[in-house]
């Protein structure tokens, strides 16, 4: 399976780059960047390690690695600064996204490519990827809520003192001041998390409200996140290559799952090598489903700033 990562120059790209050698899984990483020095200087660095990560591909090259990649991954775009929101980010990316998408569909991609928007605002860029691309819709799908679940997980872990991987906790809707913890859901080794010794309602909260701010957290004290969103990136893209379909908070365009259409947002999504093989509206307590409600709206409601 080939992978190429449009800003692979950059922190979160060679990140994910470095996740995917890690994980030993996909054949080929192809990175591509505006800054062809740094994009050539993060690809010799993976490639140095290649003899102990593993038997991959990995080169830098330009976007004509799209035409034959399974996933193209895209990471390119400013970052946010400490006190702006995501959507905030919005002017000054939609214009760079749009002449990614462009180079992309004038080089041409594989029918059963899957683009995977990463760059911010996701959701919002991850719909303007599905209306320019003549891909399906289910082979076009964003990070969203992928990397705010992993962070959730990894901090309740840390503050209850048991091992992250087996926290099950869910945050869906945006990618974005909106999103939703699913605490329904929420689990330590199968047992729920509410009945924990040492959880109590301000523990939760106190995670939550710690979650919702990791992102300007991270971009404060070392100008933004790398490690946490390309494990996350992977995790995503080896659903993809194994077809694994496991159920991923990924954003993609909704037709009906808790009454949301016409919008990218994320929502539990089964994702294997052809994409969103389905959604999974599974029954939320009733302020969860309304704050997914509400995100849609936030989200619809940028959209249409957006597309005028
Ligand atoms: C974050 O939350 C990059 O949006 C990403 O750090």
């Amino acid at each position: 399976m080939k992978v190429s990562i449009i800003g692979g120059g950059g922190l979160v790209g060679s990140c994910a780059a470095f996740a995917l050698q890690a994980g030993g899984i996909v054949r080929d990483i192809a990175l591509v960047d505006v800054n062809r020095e740094m994009c050539e200087g993060q690809a010799l660095d993976l490639l140095h390690g290649s003899s102990i990560a593993g038997d991959q591909n990995i080169t830098a090259g330009d976007t004509s690695e799209v035409t034959d990649s399974d996933v193209i991954v895209i990471t390119a775009g400013l970052r946010r600064k400490p006190d702006e929101s995501r959507l905030d980010l919005i002017n000054r990316n939609v214009e760079l996204f749009e002449k990614i998408l462009v180079d992309v569909k004038k080089h041409g991609t594989k029918s059963d490519a899957i683009v995977f928007v990463v760059s911010n605002p996701v959701d919002v860029l991850t719909y303007l990827a599905v209306r320019a691309l003549s891909l399906p819709p289910a082979q076009v799908i964003g990070l969203g809520t992928v990397l705010d679940t992993t962070r959730l997980r990894s901090m309740l872990a840390a503050r209850i003192g048991v091992p992250p991987t087996q926290v099950q906790a869910l945050i869906l809707g945006e990618h974005g001041d909106s999103m939703v913890p699913v605490w329904s859901a929420a689990q330590i080794g199968g047992l729920p998390l509410d009945k924990w010794p040492g959880v109590t309602p301000a523990l939760i909260a106190e995670v939550e409200k710690k979650t919702r701010g990791s992102g300007a957290e991270v971009i404060k004290k070392k100008g933004g996140a790398g490690f946490a969103v390309g494990v996350s990136i992977a995790d995503v893209v080896h659903s993809i290559a194994l077809d694994q379909r496991r159920i991923l908070p990924v954003s993609s365009l909704q037709d009906g799952a808790y009454g949301l259409r016409d919008v990218c947002i994320s929502v539990p999504t089964v994702l294997g090598r052809k994409g969103v093989v389905g959604h999974v509206e599974v029954e939320l307590w009733p302020k969860e489903r309304m704050g997914l409600q509400n995100s849609g709206n936030v989200l619809r409601g940028t959209l249409n700033k957006v597309l005028g």
